[in-house]
């Protein structure tokens, strides 16, 4: 039932362009971006003015890559929340607020503990959802189901790829409906994110150094993930992957708050990942890099392919596809959930049943 790999996980991390494309299928019409099952007319999405995102774990980490896309295409203010705070605070919430609650099982007792809570105070509720009929897509107004099938290995891989591609989608359809983007731009973006199934399979095709980089983790007792923006997001979940299934201590930063502490923590060989692709903010991260190699780090960088410059500044360089800066968290996260991967296998760990984790948590 493996279909041949050694641990679900990595069947999991493979079968990620595929959720990509059946994420994806049918929701361009005429032209036009569609998600008939969030029950929203154009002019009621227009409304909205707020969205908060609540979710745990991997799943809060798909919301903060959902942020940047939101706030970026559609520019609406957006928060987001672990459902284990949110349903304690008094948020914010007007009916033209909308509340995205993210989660794989569906089942998460905080995450809908949280929905019924908005919905009380009078928000509109999506659910981003993996399993059907689940309590969420029961509780929530509208709903949309990533495709990633089910899920085995107790480490999200393939639905959190399901959820930034629902979210994406879901940022683009309110950019539509507010009229911040062109309908040619959506086209173009469309097709762009979907060309990420092909970029995601390239990147399974050449993780070769992937291992290396391993090997330069496995005996650490530490490590620390940084990146900027969309690559702050993803090495959050980068850390926790690593952590969960390795039982080794990783932390992340946005890449900019090394000198505000973390930096004191580098010595000679602590490894430090960062995703440092092309983006805005590039100069910025290899900066940062520079200051964690002259004090001795080991550096793994996840960088764009062509970027030899980076050679310089890192020990290890994972190489992904040229893509937009809004689609690197799925093309980043992959090489990251390799690396977790490899790093739990060669430390001994069970990587599909790591100790002290349930796949789903029903209580809070
Ligand atoms: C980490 C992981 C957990 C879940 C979290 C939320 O790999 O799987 O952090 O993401 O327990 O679960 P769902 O998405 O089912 O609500």
């Amino acid at each position: 039932e493996k279909g041949g790999y050694p641990d679900f996980m990595l069947k999991e991390i493979h079968e990620q362009p595929r959720v990509i494309r059946d994420t994806l299928a049918g929701r361009l019409v005429n032209g036009r971006l569609e998600i008939d099952e969030l029950g929203m007319s154009p002019e009621e999405l227009d409304l909205i003015d707020r969205v908060y995102v609540i979710a745990c774990g991997t799943s809060y980490h798909a919301g903060l890559v959902a942020k940047e896309l939101i706030e970026g295409w559609a520019r609406i203010p957006t928060e987001v929340e672990a459902a284990s705070e949110f349903r304690y605070r008094n948020p914010i919430i007007t009916p033209t607020t909308l509340v995205v609650a993210v989660s794989q099982s569906g089942e998460t007792a905080d995450t809908l503990a949280a929905i019924r809570d908005a919905r009380v105070k009078g928000a509109r509720v999506f659910g981003i959802t993996n399993v059907l009929g689940s309590p969420v897509a029961r509780e929530s107004d509208g709903v949309i189901y990533t495709k990633a099938n089910k899920e085995i290995a107790v480490a999200s891989t393939k639905s959190f790829l399901g959820q930034i591609v629902s979210l994406t989608l879901l940022a683009l359809l309110l950019a539509q409906a507010k009229g911040k983007l062109k309908m040619n731009q959506i086209r173009l973006l469309f097709r762009e994110l979907a060309d990420t199934a092909e970029q995601v399979e390239w990147i399974l095709a050449h993780a070769d150094e992937v291992n290396e980089a391993a090997r330069a983790c496995a005996e650490a007792r530490s490590a620390l993930f940084v990146g900027r923006g969309m690559g702050a997001a993803i090495a959050r979940e980068g850390a926790l992957k690593l952590k969960e299934i390795s039982y080794l201590h990783a932390e992340a930063y946005p890449a900019g708050e090394m000198k505000h502490g973390p930096i004191a923590l580098i010595d000679e060989g602590f490894p430090v990942i960062v995703v440092a692709t092309k983006s805005p903010v590039y100069d910025k991260t290899v900066s940062n890099m520079q200051e964690s190699k002259a004090r001795g780090a080991t550096i793994i960088a996840i960088a764009t392919e062509g970027d030899e410059d980076i050679k310089a500044h890192a020990d290890h360089v994972i190489y992904i596809p040229k893509v937009r800066d809004a689609f690197s968290a799925i093309t980043a996260s992959v090489p990251l959930q390799l690396l977790a991967r490899t790093i739990a296998v060669m430390r001994g760990c069970d990587v599909d049943q790591p100790r002290n984790l349930a796949k789903s948590v029903t209580v809070e």
